[in-house]
Parts: structure tokens; sequence; C-alpha cells
């Protein structure tokens, strides 16, 4: 079973706004999201019997935005840019040295995602959706560590919900 009875009855209302139905795949992606931290290959089953496509149109949709997780995350999200300017600055190069230097800590999710816009500082990496700029391996770990010692304040991420202080981002 993908969603609670509760969200069920909830998807059902989100469905019944739009005038085709698959056009809900997105708001469904963020409920499902929410309600287990991540999309649930079950709720990716649910979702497509819901707006009448396939589990496998839905994946589509889930794969192409980067804010939906398809597996567990950690307390830390890294994102690292490897897109055309990281690219060319290091940025697969920093993602590879955080993916094995973070391969076997839970808390610490790190994924490869495209252009974070913020061109002109990279390589860039995101920690929790807060920016990062023009980073080493070296001191994209230190920043990495910061968090994890609490120096920084780390928004939390409930869900597909990112809060800082109480309030919903
Ligand atoms: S290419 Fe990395 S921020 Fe734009």
């Amino acid at each position: 079973m993908a969603f609670t009875a509760p969200n069920r009855a909830r998807a059902r209302e989100i469905v019944e706004r739009y005038p085709f139905k698959r056009s809900a795949v997105l708001p469904l992606l963020h409920l499902a999201q929410d309600q287990d931290g991540w999309v649930t290959p079950e709720a990716m089953e649910e979702v497509g019997e819901l707006v009448g496509i396939s589990a496998a149109q839905v994946l589509g949709v889930c794969s192409f935005y980067t804010m939906f997780k398809r597996e567990q995350v950690g307390g830390l999200v890294v994102s690292v840019c490897t897109n055309v300017t990281c690219l060319v600055r290091g940025g697969p190069e920093l993602y590879e040295a955080l993916r094995a230097r973070y391969a076997s800590d839970d808390d610490v999710f790190v994924e490869e995602v495209e252009c974070l816009a913020a061109c002109d500082t990279a390589p860039v990496m995101q920690v929790n959706y807060d920016y990062h700029s023009r980073m080493t391996p070296e001191t994209a770990e230190a920043v990495i560590e910061e968090y994890k010692s609490g120096k920084r304040t780390r928004r939390g991420i409930s869900g597909g919900r990112i809060t800082i202080a109480g309030s919903d981002r």
C-alpha cells in the first residue's frame, strides 16, 4: 500500500481539481514524498492508477525533477552541480569525491544535479538547498562536517518540505 487512508482521500481530492487527471501527477508526488520522505515504487504505482497512466510514466516524471527522491535520504542532502560551467571547473570531480567520502554515511545523501543557476561561482553545491560556491573536495567536506557538527544550522528536511526554525519554506 502506498498512501495512508487519509492521504488517499486527499489524493482523490487533488485529482478532482484537474480537468485532465494526469495533471495531478506533480502534487500527488509531493504528497507521497511528504508522507514517506521519498517517493516509493508503491507510491508511483498508486499515483499512476489514480491518474490513469503507467508507473513507468510516473517514474519518468519523478526522475526528471531532482527534488523528488527515489530512495531514502539522510538528514543532509548534498546536491552537486555537474552541468556545463561546473563541469569545466571541477564539478564531476567534486561529486565523485563527496560520493566516495560519504558512501557509508547514512546522514549524508550526495546527489548529482543539473545547473543550480549560480554558474558564476562554479563549482557549486547545495546542502539542504543552501548554496555553497567555488567548492573543492576539501572545502566541501569541511562545510559538510560543519553541518554535521552543528557549527552550521541545517535546514530540516521532512518529507518533501524544507524547514528552518519551525517554518516551512
Ligand atoms: S552549471 Fe553549475 S551552477 Fe550552472
